[in-house]
């Protein structure tokens, strides 16, 4: 018997609801020029055999005296299927961990493809502009995704919104100024990494996913900072010039690496010690737990600038000179705007303070002067994690922009 003949009997099924799967998967079985003879009952099934051959690639001939059970076609399978498979491209592979799995470059016509799948031949060419791996990737992008998926918190539930407020209407009006403040920063925070995010070639899977829960993080510190400032009130406090200066300057930087620096290692950085800040000083419970819940996800978006940063630094040595010029830039760019935010200063001080004593404003005004020296001194140690010198971390963590983000 020939071995490369097989044999499929379709019974009533048709080509039309589903039958060309059973060829194909029975052809598959066979080397290219093996044959397989079809029987059936549907009324249509040679007509419909002759076209799916033709377009299929296979070549088909048909039986004329066929006997009731008979084979009514025999098909030669064809070279199309592995030919059109002959050439496929293995676009990396899908976990991260084997050797090579995420190359340098990817290529462009891999597309959308999933990582590790084969890529057809003649796929399309997608443009992502990002796609050196040493600008986006770090190997802690799996873990800080898998972290933050699992620290999903639900704003409605996380936060005691019906905890007692019992400060004076001053202090709240400061409570609302802050708000104001940081709804407009984690605006900017929202914004830059998301707009990142559409332009990174897909190949880099963990870094997308790991920016976009990064956007869905700020979407929530957005939600949870409204909702504390309108808890009391129907308005919001001021937005100010040189705040949104400042902002600007994130939002127009196109480099990922000058960017991200700017963003997380620097704005985020010294965000981390406002939250803190305010989750110590805060005079309500609402503020104080919206504030802790946005500084751990905060840590999170610092970790990820601080891995990237330290994998591309050591890829290319020459992107140090690069980040401390764009601080330098960014502080010249604002040098002619108002910089220090008073109405936020101020805020801080009198909602540290929690009330008009002088003692307790003098207490309020430490406080936040200590602040800022704390942002410095963390700014700072984070340079150094980047390779930066002491005298050149100090110097640039002076230049950051005094509105903190
Ligand atoms: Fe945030
Ligand atoms: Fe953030």
């Amino acid at each position: 018997m020939n071995v490369d003949v097989g044999t499929i009997d379709l019974g009533d099924l048709g080509l039309d609801r589903g039958g060309h799967l059973l060829i194909k998967r029975a052809l598959r079985g066979l080397p290219v020029g093996g044959q397989l003879d079809v029987h059936g009952r549907h009324p249509e099934l040679a007509v419909h055999l002759r076209g799916w051959c033709r377009s299929e690639g296979h070549p088909v001939r048909f039986f004329t005296d066929v006997d009731a059970g008979g084979a009514i076609a025999r098909i030669t399978r064809g070279p199309a299927e592995t030919g059109r498979w002959r050439g496929a491209l293995a676009a990396g592979a899908a976990d991260p961990a084997v050797a090579g799995a995420v190359v340098d470059r990817p290529s462009p016509r891999w597309g959308l493809a999933a990582r590790g799948a084969k890529v057809e031949q003649g796929s399309p060419a997608f443009d992502f502009p990002i796609v050196a791996k040493e600008v986006v990737w770090a190997d802690e992008a799996a873990a800080l995704y898998a972290q933050a998926a699992a620290a999903q918190w639900d704003p409605a539930t996380a936060v005691d919104w019906t905890a007692p407020i019992t400060h004076p209407d001053e202090i709240e009006d400061t409570v609302v100024q802050v708000m104001t403040f940081l709804i407009e920063n984690e605006t900017a925070a929202l914004i830059v990494p998301a707009s990142f995010l559409a332009r990174i070639h897909p190949h880099f899977r963990e870094v997308l996913q790991l920016l976009a829960i990064q956007a869905a993080d700020e979407a929530r510190h957005i939600e949870v900072f409204t909702r504390r400032a309108l808890l009391l009130r129907k308005d919001l406090g001021l937005s100010t010039a040189g705040g949104q200066e400042s902002l600007k300057t994130l939002l127009e930087e196109p480099d990922f690496a000058l960017a991200f620096f700017l963003l997380s290692i620097l704005g985020e950085g010294s965000f981390l010690s406002l939250l803190w800040f305010l989750h110590e000083n805060a005079p309500d419970p609402v503020t104080r737990q919206v504030a802790r819940l946005a500084a751990q996800d905060e840590a999170r978006h610092v970790a990820f600038g601080l891995a990237h940063l330290r994998r591309h630094l050591d890829a290319d040595p020459a992107l140090r000179p690069r980040l401390a010029a764009a601080v330098k830039e960014r502080h010249d760019a604002l040098a002619d705007t108002a910089g220090l935010n008073e109405e936020v200063f101020d805020a801080l001080v009198v909602l540290a303070a929690g009330s008009w004593d002088h003692a307790a404003i003098a207490s309020g005004y430490e406080r936040v002067v200590k602040l800022q020296s704390d942002m410095d001194q963390a700014r700072r140690g984070r340079l150094l994690r980047l390779g930066f010198a002491e005298s050149e971390a100090e110097a640039l963590s002076a230049l950051h922009t005094r509105n903190f983000m």
